[in-house]
């Protein structure tokens, strides 16, 4: 052997995917997973949609060729994404100035985004929340980005620091790429308000920032539309901006990799040139995307009665997630933890940042076999009637 890879170290486990393996590893019956953002249902299990199991059984009743898909995806799912990010009636949609390309899940959309903002149109720097999702930092820097943070959490007061952020922002050079989370802001849970967003808006047009939103989880906290308020909020501005968008939550799609970059220019001329650009970037990377799970959505999303049971479902597991919130924060109140955990209700999606250290998070999944994210970060929809009390009791335990 040449001994080329003997001086390779090994790299860490991923903070994220990482809990899962030590979660399975634990053999005491009562433990609890709360930590990737994985939809598990009220019995503890990964929810398998309905009416997406049909859809899936449809497909592979009808045999199609697996062929490959243009490299900017199956058009009918790029089209019904559109409408699902801007609305039906946006000018954005009619005008055809954006364009959206299919991509592996939303870190696919946001791995294209990145690669086309520093490739093509030049930008060295990229931001993102302090805290954020662990891997927002790594796209970027993969793309060559230099990664600055801004300010987000304030933990002292349980809420977004929004003045904070505002300050940090403002200090980013023209061009930069900001990433905010569109909403329910992982990992902290705490969204801007309308209000906030608008000024924003505001800060990013007159810096000259080109923002990309994190749409991971539409319709997980107030709904389909209510969700999507700040993208809409953008789009009737006059900025170029970008929107990553995944399907892995709201079908229950995980391993399917179905996500979209959206692109939002001036002109369907520039939507027409930028998505070459993009798809010889795909062509580069992975070549063309994976069909099945597009199939599904635009399945579901081009069928009335089906996609009416697919917000039905949807709002279902929202619902349950707002349940478990409260019943967290009730179960802390009733066995008089010291700390009061009503923030937990004022956070939305599917995580809470708890404010744990990353010791008492050690605790939690040492002594009680309830493991989540060393930052402190906890899945709600790893909660259920059955181990509220006993998560409830655990981290009145570790305070
Ligand atoms: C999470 O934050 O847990 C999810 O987005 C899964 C992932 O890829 O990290």
């Amino acid at each position: 052997m040449t001994e080329v890879f003997a001086n390779v170290q090994a790299a860490a486990p991923d903070a994220i995917l990482g809990v899962t393996a030590k979660y399975l590893a634990d053999p005491r019956p009562e433990k609890v997973n709360l930590g990737v953002g994985l939809y598990l249902d009220e019995t503890g299990k990964p929810k398998v949609l309905d009416v997406v199991r049909e859809e899936q059984e449809a497909l592979i009743e009808a045999g199609l060729p697996n062929t490959y898909l243009p490299i900017r995806g199956l058009p009918a799912y790029r089209d019904l994404t559109q409408k699902m990010v801007f609305g039906e009636q946006s000018e954005v949609v009619q005008s055809g100035r954006a364009c959206t390309i299919q991509a592996l899940g939303g870190t696919g959309a946001i791995k294209l985004a990145a690669d086309f903002m520093r490739n093509v149109c030049g930008a060295t720097v990229g931001a993102s929340s302090d805290p954020t999702w662990g891997n927002h930092d790594g796209i970027m820097r993969l793309a060559g980005m230099q990664v600055q943070r801004y300010r987000y959490y304030d933990a002292a007061h349980f809420c977004v620091d929004f003045s904070g952020m505002l300050e940090d922002v403002a200090k980013l050079p023209a061009g930069a790429m900001p990433i905010f989370h569109s909403c329910c802001h992982n990992p902290t849970g705490y969204d801007l308000t309308l209000e906030q967003w608008t000024q924003l808006l505001e800060l990013c047009r007159s810096h000259g920032l080109v923002p990309l939103l994190d749409m991971a989880y539409q319709g997980f906290r107030d709904g389909l539309d209510a969700d999507a308020a700040a993208i809409r909020l953008f789009a009737e501005s006059d900025l170029d901006f970008l929107v990553a968008t995944s399907y892995s939550k709201s079908f229950g799609l995980y391993s399917e990799r179905v996500g979209a970059l959206t692109v939002v220019t001036g002109s369907k001329k520039q939507a027409d040139a930028v998505t070459t650009r993009i798809e010889a970037l795909a062509r580069a990377n992975y070549s063309n995307p994976p069909s099945f799970g597009s199939r599904i959505v635009a399945g579901v999303l081009s069928d009335a009665a089906k996609r009416a049971r697919w917000e039905v479902e949807l709002a279902a597991m929202r619902d349950r997630i707002r349940a478990m919130r409260h019943a967290l924060v009730q179960e802390t109140e009733k066995i008089g933890a010291k700390r009061d955990f009503s923030f937990v209700t004022r956070q939305g999606g599917m995580f809470s940042f708890t404010g744990f250290t990353p010791e008492q998070m050690d605790r939690l999944a040492t002594e009680f076999g309830i493991y989540a994210v060393r930052n402190g970060r906890i899945c709600i929809c790893g909660l259920n009637t059955s181990n509220v009390a006993y998560v409830a009791r655990a981290f009145a335990a570790v305070l």
